[in-house]
C-alpha cells in the first residue's frame, strides 16, 4: 500500500518536473552525501564560526526553483514564490509601512518614518544586519521566506528535489534543518514561528499603545491562517512524510492553541515584568470599548460572572476553547492548568499592581501549557475526536459567548476549522456550513458585540450536529 503511493506520488511529480529540478536532482544528491559525510553535530549549524546567512527571496524565484506559474502536482509545488508574491498579504509586509495607516501609527508614536523604524521592521520586513547577509536583498521584499525557513545559505545547495519520493523527502528534510532551516513540519515550531511576529515575542511588541495608535489587534489561529495566506506546500505526515494526512486541521488547530496559550503567558510574564502596567491588551477589549447601552443591557441582565462588576477580565479567549481538547487529551494536566490560567484570570481582574505575582502565576501557566504542547503534539487525532470536541465545544455556547467577543472570534475560527477537517472525511453538511456562517456575521463588528446572540448561534450550529 506505502509502496503504491510512493510510487503513484513519483511518476506524478516526473511528469510535471521543470528541467531544472530534474537536471539539478544528480548534484543535489551529491551535495547531500558530502554533506551527510561531514558529521556537523546536530543543531549547530547556526552557531558555528560559518554560521547560516540570508540569501533573500530572489534566491528562490527562478522559475525552474520555486517560481512556476502553477504547482506541479508534485510533493513540492515549485510555485511558492509566484504564489507568495501575488497573493500572500506577507509579501506587502513592508509596503504597509509606507501607507497612510502605517505613517500614522508611527507618528503618534514619535518614531519617524514608519519603513525605518526599528519596532515595526522586526516583524515587516526580514531585517537583518549587514553581517547577516549572504547577497543583496532589500527590506521592501516584505516578510520574505527566509522569515519563516530561516536563513538557508547553508542549504541552498542539499536542496530537496521535487522527484523525491516519501522516504527520500523525508531523508532531506532532516539535512536541511541539520544545516539550520526552521523545521516548520513540526506543528509547535511552526506555531511560534507565526506567532512571534502574531502575537509577541522579545522584541517584537504590539502593545494597547500601539493599537490605540491604529495598529490592528493581533489574533491568530494557526489553521485558519494557513488557509487565508495562502497555503503554498503539500502538508505532510511529521512522522512518515505522507502527503496530506487525515485531519491534519485539527491538529493543527490543537497545537497552535496550546503553543498560543504558552507564549500568551510568556508575553504577560514580559509586559508585567518591565512594560506599562497594567497593559490594556491583555484584557477582553470590548469591555470597554463597548457602546454603553444601558439601564437594561444584556451585560447587566447576565450578570459579570466570576469578575467584579467595572473590572475588566482578562483575555481567556487563548484558553476557553482550548480546555474542551486539552481535557479530552488529559484531564488531569487540564484541571492542573485550568486553575493556573483562572489564578492569572483573577489577578488581572482585580487590577492588581503586584507584579511579581502575575509574573509567578503566568510563569506556571505557561511551563504547564508547555507540557501542554507536547500532549498535543502526540495526541491521536480522528473523526470521532473532532466530532467530540465539536460538540463539546457548541454545547458550551453560553460559557464561551460571556466571555467576550475575542473568545467568541476564537471560537468561530475553530467551529470552522474543525467543521472543514471533518467534512473532508464525513462530507459536508450544508445545514452546518450555513450555522458557521451565522458565526462569522456575529463577530464582523466587535464594539456591537452581542453574547446572548452568539451563544444563539452557536446553539443552531450544534443542533445540525448529529
Ligand atoms: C516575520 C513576522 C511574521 C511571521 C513569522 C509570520 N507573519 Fe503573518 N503577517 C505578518 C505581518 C507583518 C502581516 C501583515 C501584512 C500586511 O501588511 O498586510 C501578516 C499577515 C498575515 C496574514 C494576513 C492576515 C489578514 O488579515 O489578511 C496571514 C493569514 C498570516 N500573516 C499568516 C501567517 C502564518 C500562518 C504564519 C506562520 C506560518 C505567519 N503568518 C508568520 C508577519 C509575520
Ligand atoms: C509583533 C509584530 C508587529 C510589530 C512590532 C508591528 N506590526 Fe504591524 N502588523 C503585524 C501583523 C501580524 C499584522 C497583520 C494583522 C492581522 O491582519 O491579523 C500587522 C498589520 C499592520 C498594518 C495593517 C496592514 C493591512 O494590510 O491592513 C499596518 C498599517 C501595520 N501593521 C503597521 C505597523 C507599524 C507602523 C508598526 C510600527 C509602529 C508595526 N506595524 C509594528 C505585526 C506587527
Ligand atoms: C509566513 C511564513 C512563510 C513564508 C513567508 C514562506 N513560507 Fe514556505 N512554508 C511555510 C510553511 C509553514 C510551510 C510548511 C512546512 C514546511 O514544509 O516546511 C512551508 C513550505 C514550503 C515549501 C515546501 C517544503 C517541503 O519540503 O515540502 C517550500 C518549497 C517553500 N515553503 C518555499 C517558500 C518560498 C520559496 C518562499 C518565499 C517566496 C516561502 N516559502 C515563504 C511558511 C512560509
Ligand atoms: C481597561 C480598559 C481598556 C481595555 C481592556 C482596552 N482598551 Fe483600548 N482604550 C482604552 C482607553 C482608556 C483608550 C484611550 C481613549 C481615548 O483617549 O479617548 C483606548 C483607546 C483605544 C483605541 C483608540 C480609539 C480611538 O478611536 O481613538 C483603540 C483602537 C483601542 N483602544 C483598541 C483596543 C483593543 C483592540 C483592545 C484589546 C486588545 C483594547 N483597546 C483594550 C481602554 C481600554
Amino acid at each position: 500500500m506505502k509502496l503504491a503511493r510512493t510510487v503513484v506520488l513519483l511518476a506524478l511529480a516526473g511528469m510535471y518536473l521543470p528541467a531544472c529540478a530534474q537536471n539539478s536532482a544528480p548534484r543535489a544528491d551529491a551535495r547531500l552525501h558530502d554533506l551527510l559525510q561531514a558529521a556537523q553535530p546536530s543543531g549547530t549549524a547556526g552557531s558555528t564560526a560559518g554560521a547560516a546567512k540570508y540569501v533573500g527571496p530572489g534566491s528562490c524565484s527562478a522559475v525552474a526553483c520555486h517560481g512556476g506559474i502553477q504547482p506541479n502536482g508534485g510533493r513540492v509545488l515549485q510555485d511558492e514564490y509566484s504564489t507568495w508574491v501575488t497573493q500572500d498579504k506577507h509579501a506587502q509586509a513592508y509596503a504597509s509601512l509606507k501607507t497612510p495607516l502605517g505613517e500614522q501609527i508611527a507618528s503618534i508614536m514619535k518614531l519617524g518614518p514608519a519603513e525605518k523604524a526599528q519596532r515595526c521592521l522586526v516583524c515587516h520586513a526580514l531585517d537583518v544586519t549587514p553581517a547577516e547577509h549572504d547577497r543583496e536583498f532589500e527590506l521592501s521584499d516584505g516578510v520574505s521566506c527566509e522569515s519563516c525557513h530561516g536563513p538557508a545559505s547553508k542549504w541552498l545547495g542539499p536542496h530537496i528535489h521535487a522527484t523525491a519520493s516519501q522516504d527520500a523527502w523525508l531523508t532531506q528534510h532532516r539535512e536541511m534543518v541539520r544545516l539550520g532551516l526552521v523545521d516548520n513540519q513540526d506543528l509547535a515550531a511552526r506555531s511560534e514561528r507565526c506567532l512571534g511576529c502574531h502575537l509577541g515575542a522579545p522584541g517584537l511588541n504590539v502593545d494597547h499603545d500601539l493599537i490605540a495608535a491604529g495598529h490592528p489587534d493581533l489574533t491568530f489561529e494557526l489553521d485558519s491562517f494557513t488557509a487565508v495566506e495562502p497555503i503554498h506546500w503539500v502538508e505532510k505526515d511529521q512522522a512518515t512524510g505522507a502527503a496530506n494526512p487525515a485531519m491534519f486541521g485539527a491538529r493543527a488547530w490543537a497545537v497552535g492553541q496550546a503553543v498560543q496559550l504558552e507564549m500568551s503567558m510568556r508575553r504577560l510574564q514580559r509586559h508585567a515584568k518591565e512594560g506599562q502596567w497594567p497593559e490594556f491588551s491583555e484584557m477582553d477589549c470590548i469591555t470597554c470599548h463597548h457602546a454603553l447601552t444601558g439601564p437594561q443591557s444584556w451585560r447587566q441582565k447576565e450578570g459579570y460572572g466570576d469578575h467584579l462588576p467595572g473590572r475588566p477580565p482578562y483575555n481567556l479567549s487563548r484558553y476557553a476553547l482550548f480546555q474542551h481538547f486539552a481535557n479530552d487529551v488529559d484531564p488531569g494536566l487540564n484541571t492542573e492548568l485550568n486553575a493556573e490560567v483562572h489564578a492569572v484570570a483573577l489577578l488581572i481582574t482585580s487590577m492588581s499592581s503586584d507584579r511579581a505575582a502575575v509574573v509567578a502565576a503566568a510563569s506556571s501557566a505557561a511551563d504547564t501549557a508547555h507540557e501542554m504542547v507536547q500532549k498535543m503534539e502526540h495526541a491521536n487525532y480522528d473523526r470521532a475526536r473532532t466530532q467530540r470536541l465539536l460538540v463539546a465545544i457548541t454545547a458550551d455556547a453560553d460559557h464561551i459567548a460571556a466571555d467576550g467577543e475575542r473568545t467568541a472570534e476564537q471560537a468561530t475560527m475553530t467551529v470552522d476549522s474543525l467543521y472543514i477537517a471533518e467534512a473532508r472525511d464525513a462530507g459536508k453538511n450544508a445545514a452546518t456550513r450555513e450555522a458557521i456562517d451565522g458565526l462569522f456575521k456575529l463577530v464582523n463588528n466587535p464594539s456591537a458585540y452581542n453574547a446572548p446572540q452568539f451563544a444563539a448561534q452557536m446553539k443552531r450550529v450544534r443542533a445540525t450536529l448529529q
